[in-house]
């Protein structure tokens, strides 16, 4: 759900000079936070949906696209800040991107990675996403680590996990301003969350924090997630799905009806970016197009 630019109205001109001053001022503002989201009516969920016969060739042709957003951005701002998802799927794309070519293509020294969601575990640990990353990306890619913002090492309580991760992105992009990536990584879950944004959670409606922390159940425990209005300011999201597993949610959320509550992934809603559902033929059995 984006969020709704705050407009600033013109002050009406009393004298010349100081409404002049006063215009000035009001366009040099930063957009504020989310006011309001964007309701779901005024921005529908329209995926652009890319279906390849393989994984592999579902992976081949990500890891170039992540390659060619990377080398635009480095081009046109001077870095390439990606957010990532963990689960197993970014496995196969990671591998690409950790290989020739693209080890040399993508511009490892301008490349920030983030992460759009974590468990709340040490970074060792089995289940965390940053360790999934750095086995299967960083520990072959040459990338900087000062470029790399670990989501939590599950030493503090979640919530505040969150806001220190809150803090470190301001840090990174300008406080105020929300942050925008040039690429965000998403995966859908079988019961159709995207991040740790899950069906029924009050997370999923959180307008006005980039980060939440919360405990989701027995078995997903404690997790760390961006929120819908960061992952909406993207200039590219990239939803990755693989396998026959995913096949029957995927006909819900892209040919049923519209509920997002129920599959989350539905509020993946750009109003600046790109949404790219990107899958394997496997995933893809069930579309009617
Ligand atoms: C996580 C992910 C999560 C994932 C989906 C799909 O931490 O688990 O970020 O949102 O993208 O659950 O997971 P798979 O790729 O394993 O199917």
């Amino acid at each position: 759900m984006a969020a709704k630019k705050k407009t600033l109205t013109r002050p009406k001109a009393k004298k010349p000079k100081a409404a002049a001053k006063k215009i000035k001022t009001a366009l040099k503002a930063k957009p504020s936070k989310p006011v309001k989201a964007m309701s779901a009516k005024a921005l529908r969920f329209q995926p652009e949906v890319r279906v390849y016969p393989t994984p592999d060739t579902l992976f081949q042709e990500t890891a170039h696209q992540f390659m060619q957003i990377a080398r635009e951005a480095v081009n046109e701002r001077g870095r390439f800040v990606a957010a990532l998802s963990g689960g197993s799927t970014p496995k196969g794309l990671f591998q690409q991107l950790a290989e020739e070519p693209y080890r040399t293509l993508i511009p490892w020294a301008k490349t920030y990675l983030f992460w759009v969601d974590e468990r709340h575990v040490p970074l060792t640990d089995a289940t965390s996403n940053y360790r999934m990353t750095q086995e299967f990306l960083l520990a072959k890619a040459p990338i900087p680590k000062a470029n790399v913002f670990p989501m939590t090492d599950g030493s503090q309580p979640v919530e505040r996990a969150a806001s220190v991760y809150e803090i470190k992105m301001g840090k990174f992009f300008g406080a105020g301003a929300l942050p925008r990536f040039d690429l965000t990584l998403l995966g859908m879950g079988d019961d159709g969350h995207t991040a740790s944004l899950f069906p029924g959670m009050p997370q999923v409606n959180e307008l006005h924090k980039w980060v939440v922390g919360y405990f989701v159940d027995e078995a997903r425990k404690e997790r760390v997630s961006l929120t819908f209005p960061v992952l909406n300011a993207s200039r590219n999201l990239l939803v990755l799905m693989e396998g026959q597993k995913k096949a029957e949610r995927l006909k819900d959320v892209l040919e049923g009806s519209s509920e997002p509550p129920r599959y989350p992934v539905q509020y993946l809603r750009p109003p600046g970016g790109k949404l790219l559902f990107a899958m394997d033929a496997a995933a893809a059995a069930l579309l009617k197009k």
